[in-house]
């Protein structure tokens, strides 16, 4: 239907056209109208019958908000055939069409609370209310799946329904059959019920979703972008067998039409939204929960709120929703609110910011890491992605580039959601003009380009890595880590610090941080005798840390957190390490090979070993503390040969100080509980380690008190 070309053009098309703000003079605007209508349907085809948008709702919205605009300003441009004068698109061929019993139409859209208040005055206004009076609203969640509408006569379901372009829907009724949330029967003869049509959104569970998809791989088909793709396409299978493997849910959120058995319309009996869907729950069918994720609010102040609610907690859902459903409660006033041409006057959608969008990549730019991985950062066109403007993300790694085939200039596809840091889903090969140019993964190390250091991979890793590490880039991150929580945990020394005294030709190596001046320091711009003698104090703390904090913040790949307060268990002096070689260390329980190798190799290269001494000269402890000793238990003791754990919060001793007292009486401490638990200690809250134990039936329970009983 549309050509290679025709997609880039129209993509480009509509990204002008969102810039266009004021109204033109009457020519113009017809021109533009007519390009309006090109892009619009182009983006109703992607969205409705490819199932593979190219940009946002909201950008979609906007575009048909301005042919709108345009449309009211100059009555002319309004022919037949605009996107604004029909319900929606048109439908594919597959499945033999059905007239909706009554008309499926879309909602109107809102942002914020704002839009919010302004749905509220209008409904008002039409409704004949005054100002100060208050609606009540239900809201529930916009649903991302598939719309269906069921048929249900004499109690049975006699037909299911896809929306279609809302007066036609494409009749599944098989597909439908095989969904087990949606009832064959269900009895609304009790409510003297003939016939009734109800609407509701076929979806995926999420964690379902992932497990069709990992199944799909498995198997070699392509995989689904996204849940709401899996599940429209689900109930348009041919095979009801296939749609089953789907896991497809419905959810109904409407009951459209309602007559007895004169042809009377019944739906006036429900009396409120509320109401009708809580009976619909009763005979049987999915609804959102009342008080979880549907609420009856007293005004639209309580609707925003609950609708700002979801906006953020979007992920804790366990169905992919894209906004919230406003809905007047009382039935009575939706009727009198009535209907505009394509939405009811009585609802609105609220819809959350955009977790996708799409964009242009525009450049890639390496950046290095503190054992000198390489890391591929695309520079995207500023694009705003749930409420944060995002134009830089990580591309990994060089497998990562290779399996999506990205190329600089492609149209890319970001999703942030959540808290997630955004990242690039594919890019949208059908939209490149061949312009597009593909992203030569660097040989040499990008960063330092002055030296030639030819990169390595290491086998079975992922990244490509730069073994140049006196590099100022690569000695940057190694200092940061350094000073960071995660290694000498330098109170108030941070990245800025780093970088501000690298700048200054300070920081060249790890040991010129213990040799900072300080006076120097408190001249600077912004810093201040106070800060710099603050810091001078947490640089003197940091020089007694024990060696395991030592050892795990000199970046040796591997040699985290675990691995370093072991080997510190085992050593006098971090310079004792010179003597080890791989077979000893492996002899550690739970130091492995790759580790082993890697601790060798710094300690055998001798700048390491100078760096050593030189930070020792400065000050910095090596020497084995008490807590890095190995915590053994002290033999003979009321509890030796005992194992304990702890859990929950203790109230009259530290974590730490319990774990002493325990070793210091002969037990030793496990981490989790299995067979071999002899006590659990448990404090306040305890939670899954207690059910556990208890499950396990052979471990003994003591609270806080009988432990320190025990121990005196
Ligand atoms: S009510 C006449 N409620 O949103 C009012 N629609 O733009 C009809 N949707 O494709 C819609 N969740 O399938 C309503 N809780 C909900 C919904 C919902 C998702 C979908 C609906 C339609 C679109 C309307």
């Amino acid at each position: 239907m549309y050509s290679k070309e025709d997609h880039s053009r129209f993509f480009k098309l509509s990204k002008s056209l969102l810039d266009n703000k004021d109204i033109p003079n009457a020519l113009e605007a017809s021109a533009e109208a007519q390009d309006l209508h090109d892009v619009i349907k182009y983006h109703e085809w992607r969205y409705y019958i490819q199932n593979d948008p190219v940009i946002s709702d909201y950008e979609y919205d906007h575009l048909f908000k301005r042919l709108e605009a345009l449309e009211a300003a100059f009555p002319d441009l309004i022919s037949p055939d605009s996107p604004t004068q029909r319900v929606s698109a048109d439908l594919t061929s597959d499945f033999p069409s059905v007239e909706h019993l009554t008309p499926m139409l879309s909602l109107a859209n809102s942002y914020n609370a704002e839009d919010l208040q302004d749905f509220d005055a209008q409904v008002k206004r039409f409704v004949g209310l005054a100002d100060d009076h208050e609606i009540s609203y239900v809201v529930e969640p916009k649903f991302d799946g598939g719309t269906i509408a069921l048929v249900y006569e004499n109690d049975l379901l006699v037909r299911g329904a896809t929306r279609g372009n809302g007066k036609l829907g494409e009749e599944m009724t098989n597909n439908a059959k095989v969904i087990r949330t949606i009832p064959l029967k269900a009895a609304f003869s009790k409510w003297g019920l003939k016939k009734v049509e109800l609407r509701g959104e076929v979806l995926i569970r999420l964690e379902n979703f992932d497990k069709v998809n990992k199944k799909r791989e498995k198997d070699g088909q392509s995989i689904f972008a996204n849940a709401r793709n899996a599940a429209t396409g689900g109930l348009r299978m041919k095979d009801p067998k296939e749609v089953e493997k789907r896991k497809l849910e419905a959810f109904i959120y409407q009951l459209g039409y309602a007559i007895d058995e004169n042809g009377r319309d019944q739906l006036a009996q429900f009396k409120t939204h509320h109401d009708s869907i809580e009976a619909l729950g009763q005979v049987g069918f999915k609804i959102p929960v009342d008080g979880y994720d549907r609420k009856l609010c007293k005004n639209i102040q309580e609707a925003a709120e609950f609708c700002n609610y979801w906006q953020e907690h979007r992920d804790e859902y366990p169905y992919e929703i894209d906004g919230m459903v406003v809905k007047v409660n009382d039935l009575n006033l939706q009727e009198e609110a009535g209907y505009t041409s394509h939405h009811p006057r009585w609802a609105i959608a609220f819809k959350f910011k955009a977790k996708q969008a799409t964009t242009k990549l525009l450049n890639v730019e390496y950046q290095v890491g503190k054992i000198g991985s390489i890391t591929p950062v695309a520079k995207l066109d500023p694009v705003q992605l749930a409420g944060v403007t995002v134009s830089n993300v990580s591309l990994h790694n060089e497998d990562f580039i290779t399996s999506k085939d990205l190329r600089i200039g492609d149209t890319v596809l970001v999703e942030r959601a959540g808290d997630v840091i955004p990242y690039i889903v594919k890019a949208m090969d059908d939209l490149r003009d061949g312009s597009e140019t593909p992203i030569a993964f660097p040989k040499n190390c990008p960063i330092n380009q002055e030296e030639d250091v030819e990169l390595v991979r290491v086998e079975g890793e992922a990244a490509w890595r730069c073994p140049n590490c006196t590099c100022g880039a690569q000695s940057l991150q190694k200092m940061i880590f350094h000073v960071s929580k995660s290694g000498m945990d330098i109170d108030g020394f941070g990245k800025a610090y780093v970088e501000k005294f690298q700048e200054m030709g300070w920081l060249k190596s790890l040991a010129d941080i213990y040799r900072l001046d300080y006076e120097a320091i408190a001249e600077l711009e912004g810093f201040g005798k106070r800060s710099a003698e603050k810091l001078r104090l947490a640089i003197d703390k940091a020089k007694q840390n024990p060696i395991k904090h030592l050892l795990q913040s000199l970046t040796v790949h591997h040699l985290g957190r675990r691995a370093s307060a072991i080997l510190a268990g085992e050593i006098g002096h971090v310079l004792e390490l010179k003597d080890w070689d791989v077979e000893s260390m492996t002899a550690i329980k739970d130091i492995g090979p790759v580790l082993a190798q890697n601790v060798v190799d710094y300690f055998s290269n001798p700048s390491n070993i100078e760096l050593l001494e030189e930070m020792e000269s400065l000050g910095v402890n090596l020497t084995q503390t008490p807590d890095d000793k190995k915590a053994e238990p002290v033999e003979g003791g009321t509890l030796s040969g005992k194992t304990i754990l702890f859990t929950g919060s203790l109230q009259q001793m530290s974590r730490n100080e319990a774990k002493k007292m325990a070793l210091d009486n002969g037990a030793r401490v496990l981490s989790a509980v299995s067979s071999k638990l002899d006590i659990l200690v448990v404090g306040e809250k305890a939670g899954s380690k207690l059910k556990k134990a208890e499950a396990l039936g052979s471990v003994e329970i003591w609270t806080e008190a009988e432990f320190l009983e025990k121990v005196g």
